[in-house]
Order: C-alpha cells, then sequence, then structure tokens
C-alpha cells in the first residue's frame, strides 16, 4: 500500500466484480451461483459494511467480494492446508501475528481467523500494493519447491500461507490485512464491521 498507483489496472480488474476462483478445476463448477453474490447498492456506498453469503462456498474454494474499494477474499480451507500451518512459523516474519494493525484481535492466532476453515483477508499485497495469486494446494511451484500453499505475489515474488502470513527474505513487510468482520450465521459473515458495532 506503500504506492497507490503502482497496479491500479491490476486492482480495477480484481475489484470490478464479485468473482469465484479457485484451485485447479472449480472455477467454472462456480459460475453459476456468482450473481447472487453481487454487492448491493447499499454495500457499494463508502465504507458501508458488505454482507457475505458463503453458503456455496465449497472446502477449497475462494471468493471475492469488495468493500472500501478493496478486493475481500473469503476462502474454505481445508483440513490439510490448517494443518501445515503452524510447521510454517519458523519460516515466517511475523508468525504470531504481532503487528497488530494487520488483523483484529481476535484473529491473532494460529489461523488469523475467527473460525479455523474460514479465512477473510483483504487481497492486497503488503510491498506495494499488487494483487496476489492463491496457490492453494501443497506442491512444488515454480517460486518454490517445498510449497505449502498460500499465496504468490508475481510483483515482487513475495509469498504468503494460507493464513496470509509473508514469508522470511521477500520485499513484503508485513501479513496480509485481515478486515474486521463477524458471523451473522454459519452462511453469512458481515465484511467491514466488528460484532455489536452496528
Ligand atoms: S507488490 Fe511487490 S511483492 Fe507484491
Amino acid at each position: 500500500m506503500a504506492n497507490d498507483g503502482v497496479d491500479m489496472g491490476r486492482r480495477r480488474f480484481l475489484t470490478a466484480t464479485t468473482a469465484v476462483v479457485g484451485g485447479a478445476g472449480i472455477a467454472m463448477a462456480a459460475i453459476p451461483f456468482i450473481k447472487s453474490w453481487q454487492p448491493s447498492a447499499r454495500a457499494k456506498t463508502a465504507g458501508a459494511p458488505v454482507e457475505a453469503d458463503i453458503s456455496k462456498l465449497e472446502l477449497g474454494q475462494m471468493v471475492m467480494f469488495e468493500w472500501r474499494g478493496q478486493p475481500i477474499w473469503i476462502i474454505r480451507r481445508t483440513q490439510a492446508q490448517l494443518d501445515v500451518l503452524s510447521s510454517l512459523d519458523p519460516q515466517l516474519k511475523d508468525p504470531k501475528s504481532e503487528v497488530t494493525e494487520q488483523q483484529p484481535a481476535f484473529a491473532k492466532n494460529e489461523y488469523r481467523s475467527e473460525k479455523p476453515e474460514l479465512f477473510v483477508v483483504v487481497g492486497i499485497c503488503t510491498h506495494l500494493g499488487c494483487a496476489p495469486k492463491l496457490h492453494a494446494e501443497l506442491k512444488p511451484e515454480p517460486f518454490d519447491p517445498d510449497w505449502k500453499g498460500g499465496f504468490f505475489c508475481p510483483c515482487h515474488k513475495s509469498r504468503f500461507d494460507m493464513a496470509g502470513r509473508v514469508y522470511d527474505g521477500v520485499p513484503a513487510p508485513t501479513n496480509l490485512v485481515v478486515p474486521p468482520y463477524y458471523f451473522i450465521d454459519d452462511n453469512h459473515i458481515m465484511i467491514g464491521e466488528m460484532k455489536g458495532a452496528a
């Protein structure tokens, strides 16, 4: 976010619409219900919280919403993706989420989320604002032969794990930002607001 001008084109693309992406072969399956996830007119007004319906979000999938002009990603993480997180701590800059600005207090935990399986994060690289890409599978990648799933920023090769925690030795200085949110119920998340703040 240090230079908002660096990647506005990419960001506009990302925030243009609500979209579903994810691991290999699932994006097409998700297309039929994209429309129902368009943010409401009210939600698009500056600063308004956005209600996210995640009832159709399947294991391993990611869905994107827009809040305050930022892409908000919600990912339903698999058990394998969760199980590997603690083993990555020695390779990370801030494994315990000590930089308090990067997440609400409720997300200062191993998974950086209220519910372990559901990860809510701002999809903007903390280096210069590019859009990291989700590489969710635990398999060798060209940028890391020992990859355990996470996000890779193609602009300057920053890497983040499946909790948005930044690896050591990359240009991004901090973990990805977790926005304020709360669960309305099992299938609906209010993004941009903490419980009781309404
Ligand atoms: S913007 Fe530089 S690594 Fe992401």
